[in-house]
């Protein structure tokens, strides 16, 4: 059974997508052992704990120093002994010791097709913001391992999502949702929890 950590920062819709899917047996061989958030007033947490799923804040805000953060943000997340740690939305940026630790076992789900609007800057709504300034026609979301970059690494799954004429950042984040993010962030963890996954010169396998 793949134990899963999820950081999250906000509403926590990638969390529920997950958590459906752990019910529906969309996904197997995996559970939520703790949900982690860097923001207390994220609706992510009550989603958890209505769940009786283990859930607490950790934010660099009440640290000295992000060093400080960093460390104590290791020391907890290595208490739960967790498989896989998935970010769903998690605004903090993970400690480079972490991404060491957990080499190719930190997945990201990231809202366009990478290596498009993705990198310093482009989180949230600014990703769709800069798809509708460049008139794109496509944009889509993407799965993949968390690297020293931003957005740099290994890409498991990715789902192509149309731009319609009339779109506004909202509208498009939406639909980005509804129709990728909600659907490949469970693939990929159900991929993973089943053995199907390698990583072979920073690029994704995935077994028939
Ligand atoms: C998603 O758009 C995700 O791609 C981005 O942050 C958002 C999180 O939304 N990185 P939610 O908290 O899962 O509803």
């Amino acid at each position: 059974m793949l134990k899963l950590a999820v950081l999250v920062s906000g509403g926590g819709t990638n969390l529920q997508a997950i958590l459906d899917a752990i019910d529906h047996g969309a996904i197997t061989n995996a559970q939520v052992e703790v949900v982690i958030s860097n923001n207390a007033g994220a609706y992510a947490l009550e989603r958890a704990a209505g769940k009786g799923i283990r859930h607490l804040c950790i934010s660099p805000k009440d640290y000295e120093s992000r060093e400080a953060f960093n460390e104590d943000f290791l020391r907890q997340l290595d208490s739960y002994q967790v498989d896989l740690v998935v970010l769903a939305g998690f605004l903090v940026v993970i400690p480079p010791e972490m991404i060491a630790k957990y080499r190719n076992r930190i997945i990201n789900i990231h809202p366009s097709l990478i290596p498009s609007f993705c990198g310093k800057g482009y989180y949230g709504l600014k990703v769709h913001e800069g798809v509708l300034a460049r008139g794109a026609k496509v944009t889509g979301a993407t799965v993949h391992f968390v690297d020293e970059g931003t957005d740099t690494g290994p890409i498991i799954l990715q789902k192509a999502v149309e731009v319609q004429q009339n779109d506004t950042p909202e509208v498009l984040q939406r639909r980005v949702m509804e129709q990728a993010e909600w659907k490949i962030l469970p693939q990929a963890i159900d991929l993973i929890a089943n053995g199907r996954i390698t990583v072979e010169d920073g690029r994704v396998r995935i077994a028939e």
